[in-house]
């Protein structure tokens, strides 16, 4: 595949759409689970569900059209090593966001049906096992939601490195075109 001049719109769009999302679903998860019992709390548990289960149909669809149309080619001048460890943290990055929602959406499944989109469309998965399966599920799903955190925190900083100490183009190309 010819690699594309730029990101596409389409791209650009949902990978900030995206981030948004994912950075409001870890503070909606700090509170939840600190806020204590009471219809605040059945309230962020409902909002985290469903944008989540709407941040993973987003992924999907960001991952279909980074299949079918790839990415533009990298800034000239970066060292081997430094290609591979973009190449490894974005994959790691594309891995994280689907998994961490679909654990999240097994998990809830098993411990604490149903799972409603939004209360109003039955999206539970088929999972056995009631509580002890549900929140072991749960468990790696937090922990894997951590890396993803400590990850991006990376990813940013490798974004702004090449903004502010390389000053090359790198986060332009992920920005609105002028
Ligand atoms: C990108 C999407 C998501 C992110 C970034 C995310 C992030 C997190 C984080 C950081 C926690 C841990 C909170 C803490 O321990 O203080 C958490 C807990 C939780 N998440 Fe998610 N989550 C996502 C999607 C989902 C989805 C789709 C569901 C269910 C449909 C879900 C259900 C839960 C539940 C039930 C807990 C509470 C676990 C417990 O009480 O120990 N999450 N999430
Ligand atoms: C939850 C937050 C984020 C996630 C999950 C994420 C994920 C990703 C992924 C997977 C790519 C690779 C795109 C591809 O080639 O298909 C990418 C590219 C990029 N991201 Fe992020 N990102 C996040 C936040 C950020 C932030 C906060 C910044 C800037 C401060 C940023 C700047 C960039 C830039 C500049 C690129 C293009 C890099 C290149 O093409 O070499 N991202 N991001």
């Amino acid at each position: 595949m010819t690699a594309p001049a730029t990101y596409s719109t389409t791209q650009k769009l949902l990978h900030w759409v995206i981030a948004l999302l994912i950075a409001e679903q870890v503070i909606v998860a700090l509170a939840m689970t600190n806020v204590g019992k009471g219809p605040l709390q059945d309230q962020l548990y409902e909002w985290h569900k469903s944008l989540g289960l709407m941040a993973l149909a987003l992924v999907l669809a960001r991952i279909l059209v980074r299949l079918s149309r790839g990415a533009p080619k990298r800034e000239a001048g970066l060292l081997a090593w430094q290609r591979k460890a973009a190449d490894a943290s974005h994959a790691a990055l594309y891995g994280l966001i689907v998994l961490v929602p679909i654990l999240g959406w097994a998990g809830t499944s098993a411990c604490c049906a149903p799972v409603n989109l939004f209360g109003a469309l039955p999206l539970t998965l088929p999972v056995s096992g009631g509580m002890p399966v549900g929140s072991a599920i749960l468990n790696v799903h937090s922990v894997a939601a951590f890396a993803l955190v400590a990850l991006v925190c990376l990813h940013a900083g490798a974004a702004l490195h090449h903004h502010v100490i390389r000053r090359d183009g790198t986060l332009r190309r992920m920005l609105a075109a002028r």
